[in-house]
């Protein structure tokens, strides 16, 4: 029996192996929050926690995340989620600051930027460039992200 963690809980994967995750969280789980943009690895809006890394979703095969876990952006700040408190921290200063425009993009800027900060909580600002740079926004909400990222930090380190 083929099985994923989909945020903190083991799914039967009863489906081509073939199948794009994105398709299998959206179509299969009825997980919508993970977007559909590009469809071929290039716009970041599909992105979600492979093991704690951002990736494209509509770039990996089911049978490529096979007995991984995967985090989408309705789990990540869930208790059973290991990021939970970036997670939330991330969330909170994106509503503060009004990060999202049209809001298209934004759960995969936000799981991206949680990846980033879980890992490299004190990132300089090229490193934030670098790790969000595969993120696009047709609104231009960069800026925004950005200082919001920034902002995260700083709630980081006063603990
Ligand atoms: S939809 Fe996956 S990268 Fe664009
Ligand atoms: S907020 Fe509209 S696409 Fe980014």
């Amino acid at each position: 029996m083929n099985e994923l963690t989909v945020n903190g809980k083991s799914v039967v994967v009863d489906v081509a192996l073939d199948m794009p995750l994105l398709w299998f969280l959206r179509d299969t789980l009825g997980l919508t929050g993970t977007k559909y943009g590009c469809g071929i690895g290039q716009c970041g809006s599909c992105s979600v926690l492979i093991d704690g890394q951002s990736m494209r979703s509509c770039a990996l095969s089911i049978a490529a995340v096979l007995n991984k876990s995967v985090t989408t952006i309705e789990g990540v700040a869930e208790s059973s989620s290991p990021v939970k408190a970036v997670a939330e921290n991330v969330q909170a200063v994106w509503k503060e600051e009004s990060v999202p425009q049209c809001g298209y993009c934004q759960p995969g800027q936000i799981i991206t930027a949680t990846a980033l900060l879980s890992s490299f909580p004190d990132a300089s600002g090229e490193q934030i460039d670098d790790a969000m740079s595969g993120n696009l926004c047709r609104c231009g909400t960069y800026p925004r992200i950005k200082k919001g990222i920034q902002q995260v930090q700083e709630v980081l380190r006063r603990g």
